[in-house]
């Protein structure tokens, strides 16, 4: 046989092979552009800072969803709808009793939101239009899951969410039963939208394979939670509340940095896979996280962020290495300045991030295709089996 035989075609191209998918591009998308070098952010086209600034976290919705930005009067019909379904089917709230008291918020998230499909009108609809109402109804009541799930853990009767008020006042009502202050609930929006979609991150690419398959809206978003769950992922925002409370205090934070990088401990809430500068939402939440501090009369956390950033910047640059704080970082003291639970920040990504993983599920569905990659096989091969009785 000669020993210049064409190449067989099936075996995968392990040339092109980078550990983790690194960089490797893995479809074509119009929903979200992350600029790694110039530190940008894109949503069908708009930037993330002018979004953060100017829209809201309904607007930013439509926005994912439909392609482009909303005219007066089918944006006011859309608030009604999107606004309107909010509360949840009594069979879910009834679930949410039954959880054994260790099962996380996400775990508790995860499994609530796979049982909303059971009782969604549309669940067996596959027509776009259906599609866009499912995306619309699970994101208005994913909030209401988290807060209702948070009152039964604290040994507390879930309040019904207001129809016709935004996400954001409803969350932080569905938690404490009192209106929340205006401005924290114009920042949490705000976490929203910088939250919202993020390319092909791992959970909206876990949320596109399941789609790609032509299984259902639901399971696609519930293989998207399971994986936003992760600490090297969704989990971090938390492990930066738990890393700034054990620091405890603004002059120790700079020791202690120091001594976890000796240890060669990753710090949570820096470094990226795409940007090789500031993650632009960082540069946006470490503002509001300043203004939230003052408004508390709580600057301590912003303070000790701070100190962290500095002492993380200062090894890098030493270091050589091209890490700064990601979206994690400034969003776990907001949430905290907030008075809300740690265990419930990864569940909040989720909260927002769910307009993303739809809009990824309906671009997928428009021209879809399995996604199917090869692996490059490493095991033995030719091995010769032997009864169980002669190993
Ligand atoms: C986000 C993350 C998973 C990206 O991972 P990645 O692209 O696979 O990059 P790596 O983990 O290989 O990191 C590259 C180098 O930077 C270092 N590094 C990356 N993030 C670091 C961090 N947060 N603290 C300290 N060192 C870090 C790694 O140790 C590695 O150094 P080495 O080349 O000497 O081994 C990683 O930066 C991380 O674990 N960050 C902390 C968790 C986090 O905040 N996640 C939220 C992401 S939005």
């Amino acid at each position: 046989m000669s020993s210049s035989a064409a190449p067989d075609p099936t075996r995968p191209d392990t040339a092109r092979f980078k550990a983790g998918l690194e960089d490797v591009v893995a479809g074509t998308s119009s929903i979200c552009l992350v600029d790694g070098v110039e530190g940008k952010l894109l949503y069908r086209g708009y930037d993330i800072v002018d979004l953060a600034e100017k829209s809201s976290f309904a607007e930013t919705a439509f926005l994912l969803w439909y392609g482009r930005l909303p005219q007066k009067a089918e944006f006011e019909q859309f608030l009604k709808d999107f606004r309107g379904s909010i509360e949840l089917p009594e069979q879910t709230s009834m679930i949410l009793r039954l959880f054994p008291r260790h099962a996380t918020p996400m775990e508790v998230l995860r499994t609530a939101v796979s049982s909303l499909g059971h009782y969604d009108p549309d669940s067996g609809n596959t027509s776009q239009e259906a599609a866009l109402r499912k995306a619309s109804r699970l994101t208005t009541r994913v909030g209401s899951i988290i807060a209702a799930s948070e009152r039964l853990r604290q040994g507390l009767e879930p309040i019904k969410p207001i129809p016709g008020r935004s996400i954001a006042y409803n969350f932080l009502y569905a938690l404490t039963g009192t209106d929340p202050d205006p401005l924290v609930e114009r920042i949490f929006d705000i976490c929203l939208i910088l939250h919202a979609d993020h390319e092909l991150n791992a959970s909206t690419f876990a949320a596109r394979v399941t789609a790609a398959t032509m299984s259902d809206m639901y399971s696609s978003v519930t293989s998207a939670i399971g994986t936003l769950k992760g600490p090297l992922h969704g989990g971090a925002n938390e492990q930066v509340m738990k890393m700034l409370l054990e620091i405890g205090d603004p002059a120790k934070a700079q020791a202690w940095v120091e001594n976890a990088l000796k240890n060669k401990v990753k710090i949570p809430g820096f470094g990226h896979r795409v940007y090789r500068t500031e993650d632009p939402r960082a540069t946006v939440l470490r503002k509001y996280a300043e203004q939230l501090g003052k408004h508390t009369g709580n600057l301590k956390w912003y303070e000790m962020s701070r100190v962290v950033e500095q002492a993380m910047g200062d090894w890098a640059q030493r270091e050589g290495k091209k890490i700064y704080p990601n979206v994690d970082f400034y969003s776990a003291s907001v949430y905290h300045c907030m008075n809300i639970p740690t265990s419930l920040f990864t569940p909040i990504f989720a909260m927002s991030r769910i307009t993303g993983w739809t809009a990824h599920i309906l671009e997928q569905w428009a021209n879809n295709r399995l996604i199917r990659p090869r692996a490059e096989y490493t095991g033995p091969k030719g091995l010769k089996y032997t009864a169980i009785n002669e190993r």
